[in-house]
């Protein structure tokens, strides 16, 4: 779907993120069509890209943000998100995050432990606030994801075990600056298979089930984000499939009278919008390998180095008659895990190409660094259609 005007990449210092505006508009319309319904909200996690463009397009097309840091506050109010849209989370929420979210009046807190819990209401104090929370429950499903995204398990540092969940309601209701808005849920990230979406489903049915019976009500239920994306072919599924992600939801979460259900998502939104252009240094023939240097790297992207995670690699405007060969694609950090990809068959490479590492616009610009005294790459958008 996305179109790279080469001729101009060819005039520009590389690498660069480049993000299809027009594409990240026609998934923020699929999404919100597929989640229309009075009672859900989504929030963008803006850990996935806080580029300010990205980020006002986001909160222009009307979606609430989901904030880890500080930091994270002050971007999404910069690009024009409502604070009382903004869902605050993170397992260690500093004195200066909680009263920064305390006075520009965040939505609420995803609360993940009673330490947290008890800072948060004697600061609320101080600042003469009630501070809404959700209770961040580990419910122990395992999504099936990598280990380093997979949060939903017992042996996380994610959450409150669900054993210890009764105590700190209890402790919730003795508390004069604590509302309590809901339960949270996050299973984990680029989730594939829905089937644990199910299962958190369940899970939440039987504890809600259970609160009632003992007369509490959860104004709202959080389920988090995850849903993932097709990484080996953006061109063909540039959209992820969001009516059946919250078809799931429809059918299987029991929502109760008047209550809201949230999501957070981030890759899904903006990882196909994004690719990371670069080009070709050198090609090195070896013995057994052929080597292509990019003057990208795992500064730029470090989700491959990271997780082992493969993103597609095109050559931009390969002529189709072109012999195809093995490449290693690799970039100019010293790193063996500086690596994009191992035998990739690509065109014939020559110095001076242009590849494009697709699917780059979720945890890609916002994850790079300066190691090697490396700049951070550029980005550049397409011009709305
Ligand atoms: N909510 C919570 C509480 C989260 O921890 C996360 C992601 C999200 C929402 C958004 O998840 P998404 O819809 O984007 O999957 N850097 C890793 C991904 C880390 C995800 C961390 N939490 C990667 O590049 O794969």
């Amino acid at each position: 779907m996305t179109r790279f005007p080469v001729a101009d990449f060819r005039q520009m210092d590389t690498p660069f993120y480049y993000y299809d505006l027009d594409l990240l508009d026609l998934t923020l319309a699929q999404l919100l069509r597929a989640a229309a319904h009075p009672a859900i909200r989504v929030h963008y996690a803006v850990k996935a890209n806080a580029n300010p463009v990205i980020l006002k397009q986001i909160s222009r097309a009307g979606l609430g943000a989901d904030v880890v840091s500080g930091g994270e506050i002050k971007a999404a109010l910069n690009a024009g998100f409502k604070a009382d849209d903004i869902v605050f989370a993170g397992v260690g929420k500093t004195d200066r995050e909680i009263r920064l979210a305390l006075q520009a009046g965040v939505g609420c807190f995803n609360v993940e432990s009673l330490p947290e819990l008890m800072v948060i209401d004697a600061l609320a104090a101080e600042e003469g606030r009630k501070a809404r929370v959700a209770l961040r429950v580990n419910p122990d499903i395992d999504a099936h994801t990598h280990r380093y995204i997979t949060t939903g398990l017992a042996e996380n540092k994610f959450g409150i075990d669900m054993r210890l969940l009764d105590g700190i309601l209890d402790t919730v209701a003795t508390l004069d600056h604590i509302e309590l808005a809901g339960l949270h849920f996050h299973i984990g990230s680029q989730i594939t298979d829905l089937t644990p979406y199910i299962l958190l489903c369940e899970r939440i049915n039987a504890l809600q089930t259970q609160y009632e019976s003992r007369g509490i009500h959860f104004p709202s239920i959080n389920v988090g984000g995850g849903l993932g994306v097709d990484y080996a072919n953006p061109a063909r599924n540039p959209i992820p499939d969001f009516e059946a992600f919250f078809k799931i939801f429809s059918h299987h979460l029991q929502l109760r009278h008047n209550q809201t259900l949230h999501f957070e998502l981030g890759r899904s939104i903006t990882a196909q919008c994004g690719s990371l252009i670069t080009r070709v240094i050198y090609v090195k023939e070896g013995i057994s390998r052929r080597f292509a240097i990019v003057d990208a790297g795992m500064t730029d992207l470090i989700r491959p180095a990271l997780y082992n995670a493969h993103h597609k690699i095109e050559k931009l405007n390969a002529d189709p008659e072109e012999r195809q060969l093995l490449y290693d694609v690799v970039g100019p950090i010293c790193e063996s895990s500086d690596c994009f990809g191992t035998d990739e068959l690509l065109p014939l490479l020559q110095r001076g190409d242009l590849l494009a590492i697709r699917s780059a616009g979720a945890y890609g610009e916002i994850m790079a660094s300066e190691y090697n005294c490396r700049p951070r790459a550029a980005a550049f958008f397409s011009k709305k259609k």
